[in-house]
């Protein structure tokens, strides 16, 4: 039999979670009160499974996943939302998808499980408030994106460290994807266009509801004292993707002055859509940064995508831009805590070590990383530990 239940841990942490509750149904919820509800919930869990229960949940986590991504190809999701009301019988999904109605019904009792969606009687089934995530860009297009992209490294990772020793992936070139696909992430994505668009299209979807970095640290703190005439460059947003982030910064803050220059891969600014006053420009950041002088230098989820050695190209490269004085690196990523890492953030540096031998870093890292490179760290700001961080760093004062 397994072990009885310690009644007291299970009922205090009950009890927290009902005070917890409290908070986030009032005015006072924020981003920490949010994390920490969800992560007493699951301490509250633990507390409450059996050791072997344990076990048996985390062995059965690979198949849902497999499921999730054959429905979100099968595009039921679409279809559930279409019917709110009556919801759609296993029979109709079969006919609207393609696939055998038994498939359909097996798929779909792992939806349901996971709560994608529910059931108003036998084999009819239902759009949930989760539902319509997996019809928009970070839920349709961010599921099929990262199965494809890590889930065939991932489960060669174990046979990977086997035959490496067990040392840590420290080379780009050399990474776990690499040797279980034959690429590592970026030149994979280069190679294939409808996975680099779900990338993309991720990327630009999945901070929706977050804060932005603007939102958690004091913009002032670059628009004082910016130089205002508008062809001086304010603010580069390198490795930015689709441009996003610099979107949702003009928006907020449309009357600063200078230039807002995006810089990615020429295949990924291409199909960037940034309206007129961003400037896209096809760059590499392994090579020097050809705009000189900016306000600030933004980067945000890039160094974790590398190894040290090339962040230290990267860094190297955009120092030698800077305007002593004036000039300011702004890195958004996670800084890992040193003790309770929020198992988002531990699977992410998983994940990043899989497919292209990246790091996330702890604070003590980020200094170092910096340091190597000439950089102090003016200050760090986040929202919640769960959430990215917000690092300043400026040439080291001699
Ligand atoms: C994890 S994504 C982050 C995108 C964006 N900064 C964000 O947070 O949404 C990393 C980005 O780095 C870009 N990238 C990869 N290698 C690059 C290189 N050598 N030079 C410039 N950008 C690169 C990728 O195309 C991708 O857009």
């Amino acid at each position: 039999m397994e072990p009885v239940l310690q009644n007291n841990t299970l009922l205090s942490l009950a009890e927290e979670v009902q005070q917890a509750a409290a908070i986030e149904c009032s005015a006072d919820r924020s981003a920490s009160s949010h994390f920490r509800l969800l992560g007493l919930l699951d301490r509250l869990r633990l507390a409450v499974e059996s050791p072997t229960e344990t076990v048996r949940r985390l062995i059965y986590q690979p198949p849902q996943n497999a499921a999730l991504r054959t429905v979100i190809d099968l595009e039921v999701f679409p279809l559930l939302t279409q019917h709110p009301k009556k919801g759609m019988s296993a029979t109709q999904l079969a006919e609207d998808t393609g696939a055998e109605r038994a498939l359909v019904v097996r798929l779909m009792r792992v939806m349901e499980g996971l709560g994608l969606c529910a059931c108003a009687e036998p084999e009819v089934y239902l759009p949930t408030d989760k539902t319509i995530a997996f019809t928009q860009p970070i839920g349709r297009d961010g599921v099929p994106c990262l199965y494809d992209l890590a889930v065939p490294t991932l489960v060669q990772l174990p046979a990977y460290f086997r035959e490496h020793h067990y040392l840590m992936p420290k080379e780009y070139s050399r990474s776990p994807m690499r040797w279980a696909v034959g690429q590592s992430q970026f030149e994979w994505l280069a190679q294939r266009k409808h996975q680099q668009a779900l990338f993309n299209s991720y990327m630009s979807s999945r901070r929706h509801g977050k804060p932005s970095w603007f939102d958690v640290y004091p913009v002032e703190r670059l628009v004082q004292d910016a130089e205002d005439h508008d062809g001086a460059a304010f603010l580069v947003d390198v490795g930015g993707n689709q441009g996003h982030d610099l979107i949702r910064f003009r928006e907020k803050y449309p009357d600063v002055k200078g230039r807002f220059i995006l810089q990615d891969l020429p295949q990924v600014v291409e199909s960037a859509s940034v309206g007129e006053d961003i400037d896209a420009m096809a760059y590499s950041f392994l090579d020097p940064q050809p705009v000189k002088g900016a306000r600030a230098y933004y980067f945000r989820a890039i160094f974790h995508d590398w190894p040290d050695y090339i962040c230290h190209r990267i860094l190297q490269n955009t120092v030698s831009a800077l305007r002593p004085g004036y000039s300011r690196i702004i890195i958004v990523d996670c800084v890992l805590p040193d003790t309770n890492t929020p198992l988002a953030q531990s699977s992410l540096d998983i994940q990043m070590m899989s497919i292209g031998s990246g790091v996330e870093r702890s604070e003590c890292q980020w200094r170092e990383l910096l340091g190597a490179a000439g950089l102090e760290i003016q200050g760090i700001w986040s929202a919640s530990p769960e959430m990215d961080c917000v690092i300043e760093a400026v040439p080291k004062s001699v």
